[in-house]
C-alpha cells in the first residue's frame, strides 16, 4: 500500500524486511556504562535544556537504545511489560497507536515475527500509526493518522484484514506544566484508545495503554474490567520514576457488547 489514504490524512507506507537494526527483539538494561557525561553550559541554552541533555548522555536507558537500534528508549518499557505479561508472540495482529519515532513498532515487529514472505504461518502484522510524518520501520506498515479519525478502526481492520490481537498506545499529548489539563488530556487519549480497541480487538485480544498516576479513571477502569478477563497497572523499570505514567494492561478481551439501536 501506498500514497495517501481516504480523506487525504492517513499516509500509509507499508515496508518489508525483518525487524529492523533492533531485529533480535532487544535485551532488558543491565549495568551498562558508568561514566558520567557533564554537558557544558553554552550561552543561549536554557539551564532546563542542559539538565535534558545531560539527563539523556547518562541515561543507560538512552545509551542502550543506540547500541541496541532502537529509535527511542521507550522500546524498554514495552520490552519490560511483554517480560511480564507475555503480550507478543509470532503470528500476532498488533496495532501501535501514537507509534513515532518507533521503538514500540521496532519491538512488536521482532516479537511477532511481522513483514516474513507471504506462506510464512508464523509471520505476524504490527501497523503503526501516528498522527506526525515519521520514518518506516522496516517490517511495519506505517501510517499517518489520526487515530481519532471516525474511519480509524475500520481503516485498520481493513489493512490488517480483520480484528486485532493486541493494540498499544504510548500515546502523549504535548504537556502544559498544568497538572489538572495534563492529566485529562492523557485520560482523554486513553478512553479513545480503549474505544477503538473495543472496535478493533478479536476474542480474547489485548490492550496496553499509557495513563497516569493514580491509575484508570473509575469509568473507564469498571467498563474494561466487564469486558477482559484481567486488567492490571504496571510502570516498568524503564518509565522515569520522576514521571507520572504508568500502564493499564488488560488481557482476554470478550468482546464488545451488542450496542442497544437508536
Ligand atoms: C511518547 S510518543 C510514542 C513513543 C513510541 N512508543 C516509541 O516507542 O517510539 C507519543 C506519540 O503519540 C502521538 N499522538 C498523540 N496524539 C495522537 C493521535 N491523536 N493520533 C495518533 N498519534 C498521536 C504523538 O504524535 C507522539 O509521537
Amino acid at each position: 500500500m501506498s500514497g495517501r489514504g481516504r480523506g487525504g490524512k492517513q499516509g500509509g507506507r507499508a515496508s518489508g524486511g525483518s525487524g529492523g537494526a533492533a531485529g533480535g527483539g532487544g535485551k532488558a538494561v543491565g549495568s551498562a556504562r558508568k561514566l558520567h557525561t557533564r554537558v557544558r553550559t553554552a550561552r543561549g541554552r536554557k539551564p532546563s535544556s542542559t539538565r535534558w541533555l545531560q539527563r539523556q548522555f547518562n541515561d543507560p536507558y538512552v545509551i542502550e537504545a543506540r547500541r541496541q537500534g532502537f529509535r527511542s528508549r521507550a522500546a524498554f518499557k514495552l520490552l519490560e511489560l511483554d517480560e511480564r505479561f507475555g503480550l507478543l508472540r509470532p503470528g500476532l495482529r498488533v496495532v501501535d497507536l501514537g507509534a513515532a519515532p518507533g521503538g514500540w513498532t521496532q519491538v512488536a515487529v521482532a516479537r511477532v515475527n511481522a513483514g516474513q514472505p507471504a506462506g510464512d504461518r508464523t509471520s505476524g502484522m504490527v501497523i503503526g500509526a501516528d498522527i506526525l510524518d515519521w520514518t518506516d520501520v522496516p517490517g511495519a506498515l506505517c501510517l499517518t493518522l489520526d487515530f481519532m479519525d471516525p474511519s480509524a478502526p475500520e481503516v485498520i481492520q481493513r489493512q490488517c484484514g480483520g480484528p486485532v490481537d493486541l493494540v498499544l498506545s504510548d500515546m502523549a499529548a504535548p504537556t502544559t506544566g498544568h497538572a489538572t489539563t495534563d492529566h485529562l488530556r492523557i485520560m482523554g487519549l486513553a478512553e479513545a484508545a480503549w474505544d477503538f480497541a473495543e472496535q478493533t480487538l478479536a476474542p480474547g485480544g489485548a490492550f496496553v495503554c499509557k495513563v497516569f498516576q493514580g491509575g484508570t479513571e473509575d469509568s473507564l477502569l469498571k467498563r474494561m474490567k466487564a469486558l477482559c478477563a484481567t486488567v492490571k497497572h504496571a510502570k516498568p523499570p524503564a518509565s522515569r520514576k520522576d514521571s507520572a505514567e504508568v500502564y493499564v494492561v488488560a488481557q482476554g478481551f470478550r468482546g464488545r457488547p451488542d450496542e442497544p439501536e437508536g
